[in-house]
């Protein structure tokens, strides 16, 4: 699978969010590979009538109903038709009981849960919240057009994938081509996080397509 994190860039906002989740799922279509677009929180409902590909929110907040100005609530974001959501990713990282919490939360109404986790020691503590997946995703290598979590850090993701039973992993910072996801796949991840190769590429389902052939 391929989850790409729209980010704020200007190309996955709005409008142009919609017409890049129509891409993903014309990708998807064509190529076989379950796509996720992971969009932000104002842009799920814009999506709920046009887009039938499974549509994520790239963070909720661990709040009930109430007095809680300018925070995300889990319920609103599942009613405008979002079916998961990423938490602690490196650009919006969050305490390791917050996680807990929010993990908990989200089971509750049935939204899924994808973790991020930038070191093996992080994932250990976040499995026991039992997320519905786990991403590795190095810091230092997201937005890069040259260096990518697979070819940088195969070692970690195989020592992902043998300490971190029972829940997939994904990995992401980087990946750009068809053989990062190949490389990530025989590591025995289940799939890939992706930004920036796709949002800003001038063809994004080629770009697609492209990284889908690395699960063949
Ligand atoms: O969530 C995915 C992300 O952080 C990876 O970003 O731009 O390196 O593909 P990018």
């Amino acid at each position: 699978m391929i989850f790409v994190n729209f980010k704020t860039y200007k190309e996955g906002t709005g409008e142009k969010a919609v017409k890049l989740a129509k891409i993903c799922q014309e990708a998807a279509k064509e190529s076989g590979i379950e796509i996720i677009a992971v969009v932000q929180a104002a842009d799920i409902f814009r999506m709920a009538s046009k887009i039938s590909l499974p549509v994520w929110v790239q963070y909720v907040d661990d709040i009930a109903f109430g007095p809680n100005t300018g925070q995300v609530l889990p319920e609103t974001v599942l009613a405008a038709g979002a079916r998961g959501t990423i938490l602690n990713h490196s650009e919006k990282k969050l305490p390791i009981q917050v996680i807990g919490s929010t993990i908990a939360r989200c089971q509750n109404l049935g939204l899924k849960t994808l973790v991020c986790a930038e070191s093996v020691e992080e994932a250990k503590e976040v499995v026991e919240f039992k997320p519905d997946f786990l991403a590795y995703e190095p810091p230092e290598f997201i937005g890069s057009r040259t260096t990518s979590v697979s070819t940088a850090k195969p070692e970690i993701i195989k020592d992902f994938v043998k300490k971190i039973k029972d829940i997939p992993i994904l990995v992401g910072a980087g990946v750009h081509s068809q053989e990062d996801v190949r490389i990530a796949i025989k590591l025995g991840a289940v799939g890939i996080l992706v930004a920036t190769d796709v949002i800003l590429a001038k063809e994004p389902k080629q770009e697609l397509l492209d990284l889908a052939g690395g699960f063949k």
